[in-house]
């Protein structure tokens, strides 16, 4: 039997069993739980590629997407991002339903939040505001915890460049400027939703089981019609299983896995699931479309230093060490995601793109790009030289993609086209944010470290930028939008029923 190491079955039963982690459901039915009243659907790598990509000169790019316990929570950058206040604002104004905003969520974020010191334990006063953060919740964040030797010519260029303003905390809903990096990381090592919430704290809880090697399939309608039962099997030629649970089914297969679930369950445009030979249990159309993500190019500039990430990377030895010394204490280079320092910034209020499209962002507070800052070549490095990256990504998004299915064949993957720099001002965005990538290089604090930028420089014109931006651009993997919610009674979305 071929094990299937992706979706799990997270069973919240009544406390009549005895909770546990499990590898079959034979195993699950010995435990004899007579009622369940939750199953959470989860998703995991699953080695997607997406279609050509128009804005991409017809590249297709490799989308991962986790497959493992905590899915792609356990695969991330674990990058700790919170949004604006003007994002979550403008959430509840879409959804109709202000339980949304900012000023109300806030309370949750700190209560999931687990702000610890950082594996060097060095004093981060002035790092971030410890106002804005919660201390006793699950999900770790953290300060870097290896010293940079970029932190501080980053540091200096927020005081010497009036266009990048030092941000003592992007996370406390005001995010432009730039600001250390945290992480979901505790002492050196990733915090995910498999670290945190199936900790064993959790896992030995009596009424909670969690089967591994279990792809769900399809959610069915019990008797009533209501959608609480859950279709999985535990290899791909073999037996398919039902479980129902009492009270609800939380599908939170992630941005791909989720509509893929829906659309074979007949959730989905009706016409187009009954020319594909599904049978349609619910029109809702908006099932997969409006896929949304950000786009990303890694920008490296050749550096006049010898200690950045290529180092290790070219000297098997290096690696070694540095892996030993993070296996034993957990310090070392290795306790960090490759990233320092996260710049939130704006293209002028007055740039031409504006004069045809609205801006973009959810308001004047909002960042357009994002900045990050790596000590090092992001990706394969050359055969020499060291590098530097200030990598940007386009965060304010108007393109829309789509997550289709290519056959009724469950086990077939569905179609990404996240539509990659398919609008015109997320375009333009990129390439103002290349270009501020390259003003904040050329800061003062760079000098003698900077060499010059890799793959274009300063006096690159905008075609061969474009040209850049087209062969160059990936992404962040931060894909969402395709189940979606909405007000209640909307035409579109999960319409709020
Ligand atoms: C993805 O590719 C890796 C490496 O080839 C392989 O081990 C893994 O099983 C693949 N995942 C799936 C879902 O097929
Ligand atoms: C950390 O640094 C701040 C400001 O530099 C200082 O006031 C504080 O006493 C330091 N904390 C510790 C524990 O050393
Ligand atoms: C459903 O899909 C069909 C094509 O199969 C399309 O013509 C129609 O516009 C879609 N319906 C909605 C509401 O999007
Ligand atoms: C996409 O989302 C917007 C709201 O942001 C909504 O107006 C539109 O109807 C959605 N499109 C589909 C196909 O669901
Ligand atoms: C590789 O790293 C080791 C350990 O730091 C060092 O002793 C050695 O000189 C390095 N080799 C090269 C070719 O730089
Ligand atoms: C890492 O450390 C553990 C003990 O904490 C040890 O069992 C393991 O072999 C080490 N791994 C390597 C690759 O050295
Ligand atoms: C961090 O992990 C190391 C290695 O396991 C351990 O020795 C150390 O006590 C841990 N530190 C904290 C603060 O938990
Ligand atoms: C936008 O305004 C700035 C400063 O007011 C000015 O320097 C710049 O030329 C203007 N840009 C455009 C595209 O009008
Ligand atoms: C933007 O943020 C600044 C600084 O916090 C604040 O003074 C200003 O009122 C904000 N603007 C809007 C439109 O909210
Ligand atoms: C490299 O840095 C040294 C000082 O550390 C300086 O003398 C030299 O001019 C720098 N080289 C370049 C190309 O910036
Ligand atoms: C800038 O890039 C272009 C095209 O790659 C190259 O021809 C030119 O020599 C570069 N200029 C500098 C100053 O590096």
């Amino acid at each position: 039997m071929t094990w299937l190491r992706s979706t799990l079955v997270l069973a919240l039963g009544s406390s009549l069993c005895s909770g546990a982690i499990l590898e079959s459901i034979a195993d699950f039915n010995k435990l004899n739980v007579k009622k369940i009243d939750f199953i959470v659907v989860g998703a995991q790598d699953w080695n997607y590629t997406t279609t050509p990509q128009r804005g991409l000169n017809g590249r297709s790019i490799a989308y991962n997407r986790g497959f493992v316990l905590g899915g792609s929570s356990s695969v991330n950058y674990m990058v700790y991002t919170r949004g604006s206040k003007e994002d979550y604002d403008r959430w509840a104004k879409v959804t109709k339903d202000n339980t949304w905003s900012w000023d109300n969520l806030v309370p949750y974020m700190r209560k999931n939040e687990l702000f610890s010191p950082p594996s060097d334990g060095h004093n981060t006063t002035g790092q971030f505001d410890p106002a804005v953060h919660g201390f006793h919740g699950i999900n770790a964040v953290s300060l870097a915890g290896f010293p940079s030797p970029v932190d501080a010519r980053v540091i200096e260029t927020t005081t010497q460049l009036a266009e990048y303003p030092f941000n003592v905390d992007m996370n406390s809903g005001y995010q432009l400027g730039i600001g250390w990096g945290q992480a979901t990381i505790k002492n050196g090592s990733r915090s995910s939703s498999a670290t945190s919430y199936l900790a064993p704290q959790f896992t030995s809880r009596p009424n909670l089981n969690v089967l591994l090697h279990a792809r769900v399939t399809r959610v069915l309608q019990t008797n009533s019609g209501a959608i609480r039962t859950v279709e999985f099997v535990q290899d791909i030629n073999g037996q398919r299983f039902t479980l129902t649970a009492e009270k609800e089914v939380i599908l939170s297969a992630g941005s791909i896995g989720t509509p893929n679930i829906l659309l074979h369950s007949g959730i989905g445009n009706s016409s187009t699931l009954t020319s594909m030979g599904i049978k349609p249990v619910h029109n809702l159309p908006s099932v997969g479309q409006n896929l949304s993500d950000h786009c990303l190019i890694f920008l490296p500039f050749l550096v006049n230093s010898t200690d950045t990430f290529e180092n290790a990377e070219r000297n098997a030895t290096l690696a070694a060490l540095q892996f030993e010394e993070w296996n034993t204490s957990r310090t070392g280079p290795l306790v960090d995601n490759p990233l320092s320092h996260i710049g939130w910034l704006r293209i002028p209020d007055n740039s031409s793109i504006f004069e045809r499209f609205p801006d973009p962002a959810a308001g004047p507070n909002t960042s357009h790009y994002e900045l990050i800052v790596s000590n090092g070549l992001l990706g394969p490095p050359p055969p020499t030289g060291n590098f530097l990256s200030i990598s940007p990504a386009v965060v304010s998004p108007v393109s829309r993609g789509t997550v289709t299915l290519s056959s009724s064949d469950l086990f077939a993957d569905p179609i990404i086209d996240p539509n990659l720099l398919g609008s015109e001002v997320d375009f333009f965005i990129m390439r103002e944010a290349l270009k501020s990538a390259l003003r904040f290089s050329a800061a003062p604090a760079w000098e003698n470290y900077v060499i010059s930028p890799f793959g274009l420089n300063s006096t690159s014109t905008d075609a061969e930028i474009d040209d850049f931006i087209r062969q160059n651009t990936g992404t962040v993997y931060h894909p969402v939008g395709t189940a979606s919610m909405s007000p209640k009674g909307a035409t579109w979305g999960s319409r709020g029923s």
